[in-house]
């Protein structure tokens, strides 16, 4: 696992930005994997920056996003549908028929679920995978005690991410309580997998992720399986590590070997 630590959450962004910039130039096809929440949206503000600047193209890309809740269509405002069309998709050159999340209002969501992975799959699978971190460790909708081999399925919120989410939703709508969600396992298929946390809310979940046990407690724990994982964390979130010097001397080595 490379870990990246860097002063603050523009920094994280920055460093997520030229990661997808250089897939994009090396594969302008690419398979992206994107996600939702607070993390990736200075990451999806600076990508916007670059492809409207000329830099980059999205428009042969193919993308699927982890996940969806169970019971909002695509134009619910909560849906993740909605927030990717919103920061990132209707600001930038890629075709939207080739964007691709869980339908989250199929008639039979265990077969959207079946369908969603056999998508991934005849696609060519990922390229680069991007993540976030709830703060109880999980990716995607992946909660603790998730299989560290599932694949996308149905999966019950914990109380605590529904209640960490709640704040998007206003008082009289109602909060889903399920989503679909690629699988750990299919989060590992990728051939790369990015990870960003920012903030000391998020510190604990990093420390899991990062030097805990690999364990379904932690479904972010998994990412020490990958080849090629890196897990890029401002300064507040990378507080609780003890390998913090190391990394960060490792990742000076790591810059001076590549400028060789
Ligand atoms: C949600 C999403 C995750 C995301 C997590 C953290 O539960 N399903 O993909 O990583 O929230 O969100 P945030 O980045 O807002 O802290």
């Amino acid at each position: 696992m490379r870990l990246v630590i860097l002063p603050n959450s523009d920094d994280v962004a920055e460093f997520a930005c030229d990661l997808f910039a250089r897939q994009l130039l090396e594969k302008p096809n690419s398979i992206l994997g994107l996600a939702t929440g607070s993390s990736p949206t200075t990451l999806y503000k600076k990508l916007i920056e670059r492809q409207q600047g000329g830099d980059i193209s999205f428009s042969k890309v193919t993308s699927f996003n982890l996940d969806e809740y169970v019971g909002l269509n695509g134009e619910h405002t909560q849906s993740y549908r909605h927030f990717m069309n919103e920061q990132l998709f209707d600001h930038i050159d890629i075709d939207k028929g080739r964007t691709f999340v869980p339908n989250g209002v199929a008639k039979d969501p265990n077969e959207e679920c079946k369908r969603y992975e056999e998508m991934i799959a005849l696609a060519g699978g990922v390229d680069l995978q991007l993540l976030g971190i709830g703060i109880n460790g999980h990716i995607g909708f992946n909660e603790p005690l998730s299989s560290l081999s599932s694949r996308t399925r149905v999966k019950t919120l914990t109380k605590s991410t529904i209640e960490a989410n709640s704040r998007f939703f206003g008082p009289d709508e109602r909060q889903p309580t399920d989503s679909m969600t690629m699988g750990i396992g299919t989060i590992l298929d990728a051939k790369q997998v990015v990870l960003l946390a920012t903030g000391a809310h998020k510190a604990e979940a990093v420390r899991g992720c990062v030097e805990g046990a690999v364990t379904a407690s932690c479904p972010a724990s998994a990412l020490q399986l990958h080849q090629h994982a890196i897990v890029v964390v401002d300064e507040a979130a990378a507080e609780l590590l003890s390998m913090k010097d190391y990394a960060i001397w490792a990742e000076t080595r790591h810059i001076a070997m590549e400028q060789m």
